[in-house]
């Protein structure tokens, strides 16, 4: 393995040489995050790669993020770092079990986490992640909606809107992990601590919860409350990020468990070889991508 600091300058130096962005998850490994030009949720990573200028990004999540780039930016050279990188859950429903939805349900709009496959947003009306989910779901002039696939984050968008939220039955396999009994220890842990939670999470532990956020939405969060101590229920990854946004205040996990392996995949040796070879590369077919830009883009058009 390559010295440490000499994979530094090389990242730094190739950086310049392809004019490339380094894009990270606030899930990727403290060394990534700390090498990224930006690190984020999935909203603000799909509005980066939809507004930079740099000719290569290099994003350091799961699969269906660099697919969102290369669909948003299909003249930029997008490689993701960990060629297997999936999201599990993004692999529980298919295109065709969309069609057949549709179907069944002709009046109802169809919205699509992100983490689903470039082929499922094609067949959807428009895309939302745990920042917008219901702003996108209100924003729909249909009053019966098929979310798809996090049965978990349809029945938190169900909480807020008088529409119909017709939920597809995927999960993410790390959120779904975390139980309520792990809220009520934390706070008997740390009776002081406020507790914030993925929307990916159960309904049980949304209901033990202080606030629910995306993961940027919870270091927004963080910085600007009165509380000092914090429990956060999401995948781990998220709390380099607290601790380096937040100073001074002190984060636990609601679970030591909640390691999303995918996310794991990335190291800063990974980030080098797809900075000098430009692979993996990650493409999607013109003829599906077209049709995912208009799901994802009417997102992206809803006011922030
Ligand atoms: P965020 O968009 O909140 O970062 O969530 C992404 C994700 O994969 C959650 O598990
Ligand atoms: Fe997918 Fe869950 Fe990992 Fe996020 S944490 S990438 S939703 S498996």
């Amino acid at each position: 393995p390559r010295e440490r600091e000499t994979v530094l300058r090389q990242i730094a130096a190739l950086k310049g040489e392809r004019n490339a962005t380094v894009l990270a998850h606030n899930y990727q490994v403290p060394e990534v995050q700390d090498i990224a030009d930006l690190v984020g949720d999935s909203l603000e990573l799909a509005r980066a790669a939809a507004n930079l200028d740099s000719d290569v990004i290099v994003f350091c999540g799961v699969d269906f993020m660099a697919e969102t780039a290369a669909i948003l930016s299909p003249e930029k050279t997008v490689v993701l770092p960990a060629a297997d990188a999936c999201c599990p859950m993004a692999r529980m429903i298919t295109a065709g079990e969309v069609r057949v939805l549709r179907q069944r349900f002709p009046d109802a709009a169809a919205v699509a986490y992100v983490n689903t496959s470039a082929e499922v947003k094609a067949e959807s009306d428009i895309c939302c992640t745990s920042a917008n989910a219901v702003a996108v779901v209100e924003s729909l002039a249909a009053e019966q909606v098929i979310f798809l696939p996090d049965r978990n984050l349809a029945r938190y968008v169900a909480r807020f809107t008088a529409k119909e939220v017709l939920p597809w039955d995927g999960y993410c396999i790390v959120h779904e992990r975390m139980t309520a009994d792990e809220v009520a220890a934390a706070r008997r842990a740390h009776p002081d601590a406020e507790v914030l939670v993925h929307p990916e999470c159960r309904p049980g532990v949304i209901d033990l919860a202080d606030h629910v956020f995306s993961t940027s939405g919870m270091v927004r969060h963080a910085c600007t409350s009165t509380a000092r101590e914090f429990v956060i229920g999401t995948e781990v990854g998220l709390l380099h990020q607290l601790e380096k946004q937040c100073p001074g205040k002190v984060f636990y996990p609601l679970s030591n468990r909640a390691i999303c392996v995918n996310m794991k995949k990335t190291n800063l040796s990974a980030v080098l070889r797809a900075l000098e070879r430009l692979k993996p590369r990650v493409t999607v077919p013109e003829d599906v991508a077209a049709r995912a830009r208009t799901a994802i883009e009417r997102m992206l058009a809803l006011p922030r």
